[in-house]
């Protein structure tokens, strides 16, 4: 985001201070303070087909937000107060969605001539407001409508604790427009500090600096000093309670929950300690996690300073927290430097899988995190498959062209997974040394500003050839990054661990019976494995004994039963039948809801019962899964 002058500050002051936490700090400040203090407009955006903005001419550097939360009315009532710089524009344009604006004023008090364009599917409208050359501030009075698509709003009963009401945001990708008037745009970062009023016996926190516990005002004051993007904007507000787990770290959830949430989270302070060693001091100071109720559509969301999860990574035996370390890894890939637009989403996801995969095997073992990468290489070639055959095989590419089409269009496994493995091949094929030199330079050299993929390149091009005199070929990107499919040269995991389960599957094959001795040890992944290379269909014998032997369909763990779930619709197992509709009715996280409906609409009795279901379930999903769903169950 910073071009020109301020990238050069960012170089000069980098090289003598490199690695320690302090020198970070003095540098992100004297940086931050550099580039706040020039005058003069030096800024470079990309062209951004998901926003109506033109940061070129004018864009939001700061943002004061008053707010109050209405659980009655489910709206929020709002003063966003933009700081702003601009060209000699002669308007500033924001994204809205939904929002119902009252009034906006410039410098505070004078009313502001200002109009809304025609509502777009997807985007939403653009909000014109005119500005002078001595117009430094722009206030939009407004309201959001009981539906933004950012917001979900529950009922006591969708609670763990059952006596309150929530509220979450979910931004990413572009529903912060939903909530907030702003330049919706990943390559646009600002500060905010914001007050927000909520019902007194609840709490609210934010992707910002955050309270530990309830006031009797129920006003909380936030501050986020570092720049973000829009969609890194988040609240949250409920009956919460916080627990420390190192003086950096902690957890917050509802108060039934936080206990069993800090024992699941026991690593934090070592995870992100790991990180830190890998990729250089952590630049937000505090990192806390907040577990949500189960409707939250995500695993995870990288909230700065922040992380919002799911509740159905709790399983009691803290196999599930890698989850943590990729929320944790996009403090540095994604919300430090941002992919500048949705297509080229692989650099938020992609880097953030490796980084996630390398924390895991520094704090548990390459036998741990080759497990990891063998799933992950099993999900990608799936979903390329799929992908090619429904007709998406342009979007295997990293780079995306996704005009006229919803960013969300491209959450797929080629962003994540795709991208991972084409990190790993860089990596191994010319060191590792190399490779985590050209990472950390990459994060410090970038830090708070938004990356292409073109920018990506040269970077990587630039420090390869300056460094290690290594020239890295345009065919080795061509194939990775603007070609379908998957490179033959795909680096293959190796797990020992899951070459026992091979051996393990085939012993199940000949005798239809499972030696205890051998799955004693099994993680969630081990048992992932298992399910998934299961010979294609099998028997209702076949499943009962599976049951019998595994207690599958009473598992607690999240990610086995939905793969079990999955099987027995596929081989009608009846059996597993109520806890099926169970599972979907309480649990939003779309990543479970549509492997499941998708293999229940293969059958006219399975698209029936996932009709029947969908019925029930869902008023207790957030948009973001009803909008996939919707579409999913449409005929
Ligand atoms: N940033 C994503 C979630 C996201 C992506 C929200 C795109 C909206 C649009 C988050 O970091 C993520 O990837 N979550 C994953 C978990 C992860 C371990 C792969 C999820 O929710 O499953
Ligand atoms: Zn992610």
């Amino acid at each position: 985001m910073f071009g020109g002058e301020c990238s050069f500050i960012f170089v000069v002051l980098l090289k003598p201070m490199k690695s320690t936490f302090f020198a970070a700090l003095l540098f992100w400040s004297v940086a931050l303070f550099s580039c706040q203090s020039k005058t003069e407009i030096n800024m470079s955006f990309a062209n951004d087909i998901h926003s109506f903005s033109k940061p070129n001419e004018a864009y939001v550097n700061h943002l004061s937000w008053k707010a109050s939360v209405d659980f009655d009315k489910k709206i929020i009532s709002a003063v966003a107060t933009w700081m702003i710089e601009s060209n000699h524009a002669d308007s500033i344009v924001l994204d809205i969605k939904g929002l119902n604006i009252e009034k906006v004023l410039i410098n505070n008090d004078q009313p502001a001539t200002y109009s809304l364009g025609a509502d777009v599917a997807i985007l939403g409208r653009s909000l014109f407001i005119k500005i002078t050359p001595d117009t430094k501030t722009v206030s939009i009075y407004y309201t959001t409508s009981p539906d933004a698509e950012a917001l979900q709003w529950l009922g006591p009963q969708q609670t763990a604790g059952k006596k309150f009401p929530f509220l979450f945001t979910q931004s990413e990708a572009i529903l912060a427009r939903s909530w907030v008037p702003c330049q919706d745009s990943p390559g646009v970062k600002f500060t905010y500090d914001a007050d927000v009023t909520v019902p007194k016996d609840l709490l609210a926190l934010m992707s910002a600096s955050n309270p530990q516990a309830k006031n009797e005002t129920g006003v909380y004051h936030f501050e986020m000093k570092q720049p973000i993007s829009s969609y890194l904007f988040a609240l949250a507000v409920g009956d919460i309670a916080f627990k420390s787990v190192s003086s950096r770290t902690g957890v917050y959830a509802e108060p039934s929950v936080i206990d069993t949430a800090v024992w699941e989270f026991v690593d934090l302070e070592k995870m992100v300690a790991g990180a830190e060693e890998l990729y250089g001091a952590y630049p937000w100071e505090r990192y806390d996690l907040i577990v949500l109720p189960p409707s939250f559509p995500f695993g995870g969301m990288e909230n700065p300073r922040l992380t919002f999860a799911t509740p159905t990574i709790l399983t009691g035996d803290r196999s599930l927290t890698s989850l943590v370390a990729h929320e944790l890894a996009h403090s540095w890939s994604g919300n430090l430097v941002t992919n500048a637009t949705w297509n080229d989403f692989w650099l938020n996801e992609g880097f953030t899988v490796y980084f996630e995969h390398r924390i895991m095997e520094k704090l548990y073992g390459a036998d741990y995190s080759e497990m990891l990468a063998s799933l992950a290489l099993q999900d990608l070639k799936e979903e390329i498959k799929t992908m090619s055959e429904s007709g998406l095989i342009e979007d295997t590419k990293l780079k995306l062209d996704l005009i006229n089409r919803n960013p969300d269009d491209g959450v797929t496994e080629i962003a994540y997974n795709k991208g991972y493995f084409f990190l790993r091949f860089i990596e191994e094929k010319f060191g590792r040394d190399k490779f985590d030199s050209f990472l950390k330079n990459y994060f410090s050299s970038h830090a708070f500003t938004s990356m292409n993929t073109d920018g990506f390149m040269k970077d990587i091009k630039n420090y390869y050839q300056s460094q290690f005199a290594i020239t890295l070929e345009d065919s080795m990107f061509n194939a990775w990054i603007f070609t379908t499919g998957l490179p033959a040269e795909c680096p293959v995991p190796k797990s020992n661990r899951f070459d026992r389960v091979d051996s393990a599957i085939s012993e199940w094959s000949k005798t239809s019976k499972m030696d205890r001795a051998l799955t004693i040890d099994w993680s969630t992944h081990e048992w992932l494995h298992f399910l998934n290379n299961l010979p294609g269909l099998l028997s209702s014998k076949q499943m009962k004994s599976l049951d019998d032997e595994s207690h599958f369909t009473a598992s607690g763990n999240s990610e086995i039963l939905c793969v079990w779930l999955g099987l027995a619709v596929k081989n009608n197992y009846a059996p597993a039948y109520p806890k099926l509709e169970q599972f979907l009715i309480i649990t939003g996280r779309r990543k479970f809801l549509t492997p499941l409906y998708t293999e229940l609409i293969k059958t006219e009795a399975g698209k029936l019962r996932a009709k029947e279901i969908y019925k029930k379930a869902r008023p207790n999903y957030h948009f973001v899964a009803t909008n996939t769903m919707d579409k999913l169950l449409a005929n």
